[in-house]
């Protein structure tokens, strides 16, 4: 069988600090009341004139080379996000331009918060098809240009950034047990829930850009059995059992729905990867920003049993099972 390998990965975090208490000398806010509902600490911030694109090109480029590629070998760019540089054309042209990778396929991906997973499962099918070799996947998101900041349930939630990973397809045993490589993919919407996380703003129906509303009790309340749920569903597809498991990469919205959800799925919090103290909830690009980072400071090492996770708006929802 063939699998899709991950060669590589890279990420880029913008390079302004923003802390909680500096956030709370605009908004009615305060460091501890972020942190005990969030356990976020502190978030990133583009700086003006700094776009979607230029986060994801250097994610782009650091995850190249890591993988030791030339751009002439990408056949497909995914790029995962909400917050695109321009309506159209895709962002990922534009890392596709800037990467000097010319010809290859490459297109946008919105799934919100779940990006990042769906865009894995959308390479992988290419690449298990044989429609593509290599592919480079992203997922960058500026959401400090969608937040409204007389919202101070939703504003100190979000940062930006982008994080990218290199897949290649090769052949395997098909041995879930053995194999390199993405074992499963699962991906879920559910479009009745709407209202409870979107942007009230778009081409089609304001002509603006818009802004973030979300009820964050009822999405923390699904989040949490939507996040266990899929972890399972990847174990009964693969055989695999939760001892299997090294770590735990889930999207990086909140402390306490993270926990909640590796109590359900019995993981002791350390194997679970977590990096929303310092990044907040970077949307599309929390899960590669989080592997990138337990990648590069050597916790996830070749050989090792990952799972992904996201859950956003829509809701959508997925999981992708990986050996590094
Ligand atoms: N600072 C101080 N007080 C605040 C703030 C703030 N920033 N925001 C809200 N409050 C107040 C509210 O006004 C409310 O006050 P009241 O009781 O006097 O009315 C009180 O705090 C409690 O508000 P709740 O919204 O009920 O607080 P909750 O405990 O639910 O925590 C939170 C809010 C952090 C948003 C939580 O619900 C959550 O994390 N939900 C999930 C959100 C999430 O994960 N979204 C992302 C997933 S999908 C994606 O990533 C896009």
């Amino acid at each position: 069988v063939k699998r899709s390998v991950l060669i590589g990965s890279g990420s880029r975090l913008p390079d302004r600090i923003v802390t909680n208490d500096e956030l709370a000398r605009t908004v009615d806010t305060t460091d501890a009341w972020i942190r005990e509902r969030s356990g976020i600490g502190e978030r990133r911030f583009a700086a003006e004139g700094e776009s979607t694109s230029d986060l994801a090109i250097a994610a782009a480029r650091a995850a190249m080379d890591s993988a030791g590629l030339d751009p002439a070998d990408l056949d497909l760019i995914v790029l995962a996000t909400a917050t695109p540089d321009h309506t159209f054309p895709a962002t990922a042209t534009k890392v596709q331009a800037a990467l000097g990778a010319a010809g290859c396929m490459a297109f946008d991906l919105q799934a919100v918060c779940s990006g990042f997973i769906f865009a894995l499962t959308t390479a992988d099918s290419y690449l298990r098809a044989g429609q593509a070799r290599t592919a480079l996947v992203i997922g960058a998101e500026t959401f400090s240009r969608i937040l409204d900041w007389q919202d101070r349930g939703t504003c100190v939630l979000f940062g930006d950034g982008a994080g990218a990973v290199v897949l290649r397809a090769e052949d395997a045993a098909g041995d879930p047990r053995s194999d390199r490589g993405i074992l499963s993919c699962h991906a879920h919407a559910d479009g009745r829930h709407h209202d409870l996380l979107h942007v009230d703003g778009g081409p089609s129906t304001t002509q603006t850009t818009g802004l973030l509303r979300m009820q964050g009790r009822e999405v923390f309340r699904h989040a949490v059995v939507n996040m266990a749920e899929v972890v399972d569903e990847a174990l009964t597809a693969t055989g695999l059992s939760s001892t299997d498991i090294d770590w735990l990469v889930p999207h990086q919205a909140n402390q306490r729905i993270i926990e909640a959800t590796a109590r359900k799925v019995g993981l002791p919090l350390d194997k679970v990867v977590m990096t929303v103290e310092r990044h907040a909830n970077t949307s599309a690009a929390s899960v590669p920003l989080a592997l990138d980072e337990a990648i590069r400071d050597g916790r996830i090492r070749p050989g090792h049993l990952a799972v992904l996770e996201g859950m956003g708006g829509g809701f959508t929802w997925g999981s992708v099972l990986i050996r590094l």
